[in-house]
């Protein structure tokens, strides 16, 4: 299934439209979550005031910068690869510098530099404005290094440059960092505290990419649902802000709302939601803006209470029953997508039985599923040996993925014979006679192209599927046009 993340996959490079002032050329590589490429367009927007215009050939680069992903080891053997790729170009290319940015920089800091001297440039995700400054530092042969975490950046004031991209959906950050502290995960290490970004500056990225043609949005954070702005501060920090920051304070659901509002034409995602702390004031917003798709990502991890207590994920098993209930009650179309590990320290088979059990009652449209990969310095790494072998995990794994596959036919199955809006994204990586887009729950569907084109909503009907994309034929512009 395309869904299921493949870390060994070939990054992707950023290539933005050259400004002819620029004479350096800047190489930029993106691995792991969306966040990530979303940051780097945000670095490469800061290079481009620093001379620098992209190439995506590796060997012209006077500066390489690839921004790295440590949610598993596999991710991180992934860049390292890579690294040993740059060091191999540099040695024909003394010149060059090679930059490490993003998850693996802040968790291995000046080890890139001191141990292992394969960078010249080590920098967090809250240090890229500070990019001018080290950069200068590499110039005059100094290892630079920023790898400080901060408690307001949220880069609200820097414009990303988005010109590699289809020109029709967009990612919009809103908030940074994550204070849940799941104990498997290391982003909370990696990328800092929470923070959310001020509503007034998401709203106005928003209207300039509207005004730009792009009619889709997807509103990114690690854990949107606890997104709360009362006028900058941490949301731990809120019981002890004015009256009036409280009584004007703006949580995720007004935040959607006020996007939808703002655009009522773009249709409008988010992602992650997760289960403890997504509202029914959410849903129901949902449910009130046509332009809000019906689609929500809901990480459970796993379907044993006992496995979720000791992940620190605050909710039951059946907690979360009741909220998919509600959400099915209040959206009863709406797309549900989930994330899996298989092999958390003391699973039990009895355990993995309850979570393919969860996986019965939800009959989820499609998920990201992985084997358990211990992270050095999070909570479970401290306290909980990594006792389940490897076989066992991938035997889960593959259970696990078996069943998300029958799931996912089934789902797809039930479209057939219906009409859905499709906004049309890309052409189809089979065909070049056919589109490719997503319906409202995030199902790919591809048709043949005829007179239509890229950003335009239609509404196809579907008359066939695999396990993961929807086929059909268009029967018109959808009244969004
Ligand atoms: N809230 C985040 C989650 C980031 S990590 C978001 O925005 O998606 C994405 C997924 O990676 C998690 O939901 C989890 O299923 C998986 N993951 C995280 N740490 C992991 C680990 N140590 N081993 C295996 N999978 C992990
Ligand atoms: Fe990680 Fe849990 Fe946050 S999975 S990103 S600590 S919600």
């Amino acid at each position: 299934m395309e869904k299921i993340i493949d870390e060994t996959k070939q990054g992707e490079t950023l290539v933005l439209e050259p400004q002819k002032a620029n004479t350096k050329k800047l190489f930029i590589e993106s691995y792991g979550c969306q966040m990530n490429f979303s940051d780097s367009e945000i670095v490469a927007s800061i290079l481009a005031d620093q001379g620098y215009n992209t190439t995506t050939q590796l060997e012209d680069a006077d500066l390489v910068l690839v921004n790295t992903c440590s949610i598993r080891d596999r991710a991180e053997q992934t860049v390292r690869k890579r690294l040993e790729k740059y060091n191999a170009v540099k040695k024909i290319n003394p010149t060059m510098k090679v930059g490490v940015l993003g998850c693996m920089a802040e968790r291995l800091k000046s080890k890139f530099l001191e141990e292992e001297k394969i960078v010249d440039l080590v920098v967090g995700p809250d240090a890229y404005k500070d990019l001018p400054n080290l950069l200068e530092e590499v110039e005059e042969g100094r290892d630079a290094i920023n790898v400080i975490l901060s408690k307001e950046e949220t880069y609200g004031d820097i414009a990303p440059v988005r010109l590699q991209s289809n020109g029709v959906t967009a990612f919009v950050s809103i908030t940074r960092g994550c204070d849940n502290m799941c104990t498997f995960c290391v982003v909370p290490f990696t990328r800092g505290r929470e923070r959310s970004r001020d509503p007034q500056s998401i709203i106005e990225e928003v209207n300039d990419l509207a005004s730009r043609g792009y009619k889709e949005v997807t509103l990114l954070g690690q854990n949107v649902d606890s997104f709360l702005w009362y006028g900058g501060g941490l949301k731990k920090d809120f019981d002890k802000a004015s009256e009036m920051a409280k009584a004007t304070a703006v949580n995720f659901s007004d935040l959607l709302a006020l996007v939808a509002e703002a655009q009522p034409k773009m249709r409008i995602r988010f992602s992650t939601s997760n289960p403890q702390d997504m509202t029914l004031d959410v849903i129901r917003t949902m449910a009130k803006y046509d332009n809000i798709c019906n689609y929500i990502h809901l990480p459970v991890q796993s379907g044993s209470d006992r496995i979720l207590k000791e992940m620190n994920r605050l909710h039951t098993r059946q907690e979360y029953f009741d909220l998919i209930d509600n959400i099915r009650k209040i959206i009863p179309d709406c797309g549900i997508s989930q994330d899996i590990i298989t092999g958390f320290p003391t699973e039990t088979e009895e355990d993995h039985q309850d979570t393919l059990s969860l996986l019965e009652y939800v009959k989820y449209d499609f998920g990201f599923m992985f084997a358990y990969s211990e992270r050095p310095g999070t909570m479970a790494a401290r306290k909980l040996e990594d006792d389940i072998p490897l076989a066992v995990k991938k035997r889960r794994l593959a259970e696990v993925i078996a069943l998300q596959l029958e799931h996912s036919h089934i789902n797809t199955l039930k479209q057939v014979g219906r009409i859905v809006e499709v906004l049309i994204e890309k052409e189809s990586k089979k065909s070049d006679a056919e589109w490719s887009g997503r319906n409202s729950q995030n199902t790919v569907v591809v048709f043949p192209k005829e007179h239509y084109k890229v950003g335009d909503f239609v509404n196809v009907e579907i008359t066939s599927c695999t396990t993961s994309t929807l086929k059909g034929k268009a029967v018109g512009y959808s009244s969004n046009n």
